[in-house]
């Protein structure tokens, strides 16, 4: 078990009053006596105190004078960022391991996830020495000498998802701390313990008060953070529900800027003259990798009633194939959820839907051994169905026939969520007539393949409810920083 009775902050570990919290694993042993839940470790019970020791520590370190880290040269940012790096690779084992037991990712996908953070570090480093290379020259303009600059936001409070607690988390703190801010990091309720290897890093690479982390409960220590006026920016990648609460909680809203990853419902669209068996394997992988808890997966499939039967036939005969297990099962995609009452909201959207005259296609849509779900194909999915609209998050494929391609265009057009759509057909022509409209109401349009985010040097972001700000390699680091500028007269214009 791993047990982390203290907090960083400051650049100290702190202890604060109340009994740590004991964190367990999604992963459930199944015993005569019912389910038996895997202690992972405990983690410290943070609170009120913590939080305002955190916040003081970030403003301080932010305002700290000349050449200190919100000053400091790029270069010496990234030369703390490169040590940092280096020091994550010597505890790669370990946090593997504390991901795949804590939010139940396979042991694969929770490798990728790590070594797919180490290279964002890289390129974000990279992509930050060619920024500071053409942003930091001397120009004249009509009589006024400016030198452009890229300048941090301020205090910035970072919250990752459970679903990526390090990759996208990452995606949040690496731009910010490489700009120059300072932050305040709230970890995920599950994917906190995979941080504790960590904190020795942050302790050692960065300046003190830099990196400050709270372990308090969010509905505590989150409104205390944000009601304090202190924190410049929220960065954070959840639900759009939480994010709209969250800002009202600032007292100058106007004053907090906000860069956001939130709800997707992207959808897939099937032609016609689709080739089937891609379509099937891009949208089987594109709704359930990871049991489909990925902001970016496909969450319902729209196919042309002419190839409707075909296409479910062949989505039947590969979902039967597909392997479910536990995390540390070689190719398992279908892994325990994080909680019982994740289950039990997968449940809640197949009875809704069964209720209004949907039909469960394969075996799926019930749960076994407490946190395991089985998959669902759900058809055919209607507008009087919450699955139709909501971002169920989870193990369910909703299948929707349409007649039309206006149909399909216009569940797009109508959706409150911008992030992706997939359009699966082999005609350049008809592909080119849809990806300009489609393009103009979501940010990624993928031809012939599901949805994704990678590779991460493309911006990642989305339109109406889906996100603010625009993440991924180069653009977080605009997102993270303002330019500004140092100007004076140039006193020799007009002499001769
Ligand atoms: O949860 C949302 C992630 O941004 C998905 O990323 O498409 O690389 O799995 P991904």
């Amino acid at each position: 078990p791993i047990t982390l009775c203290s907090t960083l902050i400051g650049g100290e570990y702190q202890k604060f009053p109340g009994d740590p919290v004991t964190v367990y694993s999604p992963v459930c042993a199944k015993t005569d006596n019912g389910l038996q839940q895997i202690v992972l470790g405990s983690r410290p019970a943070g609170g009120v105190e913590e939080a305002q020791a955190a916040l003081m520590a970030a403003v301080t370190a932010y305002n700290e004078g000349r050449g200190k880290w919100a000053t400091a040269t790029v270069g010496y940012r990234i030369a703390c960022m490169e040590r940092f790096t280096n020091l994550m690779i010597e505890v790669r084992d370990k946090v593997v391991r504390i991901l795949m037991w804590e939010i139940g990712k396979s042991l694969s996908d929770s490798e990728k996830e790590f070594d797919r953070t180490v290279n964002y570090i890289r390129s974000t480093i990279s992509a930050l020495k060619e920024l500071d290379n053409s942003n930091s020259r001397f120009q004249i303009v009509e009589g006024v000498i400016g030198q452009v600059r890229r300048t941090p936001l301020g205090v910035v409070l970072v919250m990752g998802p459970y679903n990526y607690p390090l990759n996208e988390t990452f995606a949040l703190l690496i731009p910010a701390l490489i700009m120059g801010n300072a932050v305040v990091f709230k970890p995920p309720r599950f994917g906190s313990l995979l941080f504790a290897p960590l904190l020795e890093a942050f302790r050692t690479a960065f300046p003190p008060g830099i990196f400050n982390v709270v372990y308090g409960k969010g509905e505590v220590v989150v409104p205390l953070l944000l009601e304090s006026g202190q924190i410049n920016t929220l960065a954070l990648i959840g639900s759009s529900k939480v994010a709209g609460h969250l800002k009202k909680l600032h007292p100058k809203i106007n004053q907090l800027r906000a860069i956001l990853g939130l709800d997707a419902k992207n959808a897939a669209i099937v032609l016609p003259d689709a080739d089937l068996d891609l379509a099937v394997s891009e949208c089987l992988v594109g709704s359930l990798s990871f049991n489909g808890q990925r902001c970016t997966a496909l969450k319902i499939l729209l196919v042309h009633r002419s190839i409707i039967d075909e296409f479910l036939e062949k989505l039947l005969h590969a979902i039967s194939k597909m392997k479910i297990g536990m995390p540390w099962e070689r190719q398992v995609m279908i892994t325990p959820l994080p909680s019982q009452a994740k289950v039990k909201q997968m449940r809640d959207y197949i009875d809704d839907a069964i209720g209004h005259g949907a039909r469960i296609l394969n075996e799926g849509g019930g749960d076994i051994a407490g946190t395991f779900f089985m998959p669902a194909i759900v058809y055919p999915v209607t507008p009087s169905m919450r699955l139709y609209r909501e971002e169920q998050f989870g193990p369910i494929v909703p299948v929707t026939p349409f007649d039309d391609i206006e149909e399909a265009l216009a569940y797009v057009r109508t959706s409150e969520h911008g992030q992706q759509v997939s359009i699966f057909s082999e005609s350049p022509e008809i592909v080119g007539r849809l990806v300009d409209p489609l393009v103009n109401q979501v940010c990624r349009v993928n031809i012939n393949s599901q949805c994704q985010r990678g590779p991460d040097i493309f911006p990642f972001t989305g339109r109406k409810d889906s996100a603010e700000g625009t993440l991924s390699v180069t653009d977080a680091l605009r997102s993270f920083s303002i330019r500004s500028m140092i100007a004076t007269k140039d006193s020799t214009a007009g002499k001769a």
